[in-house]
């Protein structure tokens, strides 16, 4: 179903947000990035402002290590495509974002969304956030450290909801190996995409010795190909990604799911989590999962087959009712099965 706004702006030139007249523009005012995170429950009374901007800069080496190594960073303009900075990256021979390549989405929503994949978080790379301050109408660079970035999250997205426009993000990349291989089955995938073959040349030899002849381009063709195994395609079919957050919970309590999982399924199973300080990460695509939900269609809406934490337009003409109507009996069957509240990572408008 298609929703409309009052108005849609587009800026390609950052002076223009030094003359907008913000105050005269239909409200509320939303900044959106590709879109790609977002469920627009209806049509939008106020102005959806998309930064547009483009260019990817390399800035003079940050710091010169052994073997003439660099550290070094680049100014992404708000506009671009994360997943294209990311291809520019891996050709550069840059290590930083290859663990999330082919994510949807933009620059600039990127370090509101801090996104992550396979273990890395857009704010392990992030330096500084460039923004306009809407409240003091200037430019400002504001250190990644002080953007309180957590799981899923941004000061962008909670105290300074409304205030900074980002125009661009430097982003601290390598020259030094930084292969980040230990979560989500990129291990796994890298081994059987660069596998070890008879005959092969000392030189040639991968895994073990494959860690010493990584690029960031072997990781990113990895990680695009476990990403196209599981989720949907965004040009095919239309889902906003993730759209349960994963649930961090207390010991104590997972035991009480680990107890419901052996019950239902033998008392040799193992429950996926990771474990975060003292507390417990469960996937929600497991809950999901174990609760029946996998393909479950409710009008256009379906839990998507592949991967049940993904909600998707299976039709092309899912209404938003329809979306909200499959992520609420979701919520609540895993409420009363596990006791845990799923939040969405997906922001409804
Ligand atoms: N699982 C099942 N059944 C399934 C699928 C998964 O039980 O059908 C269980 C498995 O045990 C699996 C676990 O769920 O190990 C986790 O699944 P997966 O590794 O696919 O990742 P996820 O935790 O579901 C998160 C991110 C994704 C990111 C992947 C890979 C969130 C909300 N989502 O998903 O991010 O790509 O890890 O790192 O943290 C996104 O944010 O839009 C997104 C796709």
């Amino acid at each position: 179903m298609r929703v409309s706004c009052r108005l849609y702006v587009e800026v390609t030139e950052l002076e223009d947000l030094l003359t907008l007249d913000f105050d005269a523009l239909p409200q509320p005012l939303f900044v959106m990035g590709g879109g790609s995170n977002l469920l627009f429950t209806g049509d939008f009374p106020g102005t959806v402002l998309h930064m547009a901007n483009q260019g990817i800069t390399l800035n003079p080496v940050i710091s010169t290590k052994a073997e003439g190594r660099a550290e070094k960073s680049a100014t992404v303009a708000a506009g671009v495509v994360f997943d294209d900075f990311c291809a520019w990256a891996a050709a550069e021979g840059l290590w930083g974002p290859e663990n999330l390549s082919l994510i949807p989405g933009e620059v600039g929503a990127s370090a509101v969304q801090n996104i992550g994949a396979y273990g890395v978080e857009a704010k392990d790379i992030i330096d500084t956030v460039h923004a306009f301050d809407r409240q003091e109408r200037r430019f400002v660079d504001i250190p990644g450290a002080d953007c309180g970035y957590g799981y899923r999250t941004s000061l962008f997205k909670t105290a300074w909801k409304g205030r900074y426009i980002i125009t661009a993000v430097t982003f601290r990349l390598s020259t030094a190996p930084q292969p980040k291989l230990d979560y989500g089955g990129v291990r796994k995938a890298l081994e059987a995409r660069f596998p070890v073959k008879p005959g092969m040349t000392e030189e040639e030899v991968v895994m073990p010795d494959l860690i010493g002849h990584l690029t960031p381009q072997m990781i990113r063709e990895t990680v695009i190909g476990i990403r196209e195994q599981k989720l949907p395609d965004p040009k095919e079919t239309g889902s906003a990604g993730s759209f349960f957050c994963n649930p961090v919970i207390d010991r104590e309590h997972f035991e009480r799911i680990v107890a419901i999982a052996k019950a239902e399924n033998g008392p040799e199973y193992e429950v996926p989590h990771y474990d975060v300080g003292d507390r417990v990460k469960v996937p929600a695509a497991w809950m999901i999962d174990q609760c029946g939900f996998k393909g479950m269609r409710l009008g256009g809406a379906q839990v998507y087959p592949k991967q049940p934490l993904v909600i998707v337009n299976a039709t092309g003409t899912a209404t938003p009712e329809e979306i909200v109507a499959l992520e609420q009996r979701v919520i609540g069957t895993i409420k009363e099965k596990y006791g845990i509240e799923l939040h969405p990572e997906v922001e409804h408008v």
